[in-house]
């Protein structure tokens, strides 16, 4: 919901970090700088009143860690990544698989989390924004893309863009800026920031090309 972590993030932002670090880390995490309130619905008071009734402890393998938690069998992966787990990078717009800020890979695929039940990825390996820089912290091309070219104007919609960017550069490593934009066709950014989104993106592809010949 109106992710508090993510203002918790800004507002605790030390003022002798640059913005280009501070900027830096809101990629790699996802944390949105956003207010945008109104995009989020009322699902986390209908979620919440489920909770408490035919729980099961699962063993998900989430950013290639094994992660031990209680889901119903109705509660989404959007549900469990931000609510149980405090993935808060993964964000939730409309929650009905239209938006495609929800986006994780499943096993390398794109999918909108908020259209997954979460028992369903059981023997799968998701992935999310978190998980998406090394180890040593470098950043993934794509985000690095992302810095770039100083993408995403409320950067809501950034972690799924940058997701559905990660798989779709896989399949198509040199697009062109057409190809590219209908491979980003189901994501939408609320700023309509569309242009500069796959400006970065397109950063982000040569940056996954320049590293893959490295
Ligand atoms: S939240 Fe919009 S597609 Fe999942
Ligand atoms: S929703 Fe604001 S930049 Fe996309």
């Amino acid at each position: 919901m109106a992710d508090k972590a993510d203002f918790k993030i800004i507002h605790d932002a030390p003022k002798a970090v640059s913005r280009r670090d501070f900027i830096k880390g809101v990629i790699a995490s996802g944390a949105a700088v956003s207010s945008a309130g109104y995009l989020f619905r009322a699902s986390s008071l209908v979620h919440g009143q489920q909770l408490g009734g035919g729980e099961r402890l699962l063993t998900l393998n989430i950013n290639a860690q094994q992660r031990r938690v209680d889901v119903m069998k109705q509660e989404t992966l959007a549900w469990t990544l931000r609510h149980k787990l405090g993935l808060t990078g993964t964000k939730l717009g409309c929650d009905r698989a239209e938006c495609g800020s929800c986006t994780v890979l499943i096993d390398g695929v794109p999918h909108y989390s908020c259209s997954v039940l979460t028992y369903t990825v059981r023997d799968k390996k998701v992935l999310t924004i978190e998980g998406l820089a090394s180890s040593d912290g470098t950043l993934h091309p794509v985000q690095q893309g992302v810095i770039d070219e100083q993408g995403f104007q409320c950067a809501f919609c950034m972690p799924g863009f940058i997701m559905a960017g990660v798989a779709f550069l896989k399949t198509n490593p040199n697009p062109t800026r057409t190809e590219l934009a209908q491979g980003l066709s189901g994501n939408l950014c609320r700023c309509q920031d569309y242009d500069k989104i796959l400006t970065a993106m397109m950063r982000g592809a040569e940056n996954m090309r320049r590293a893959s010949r490295a």
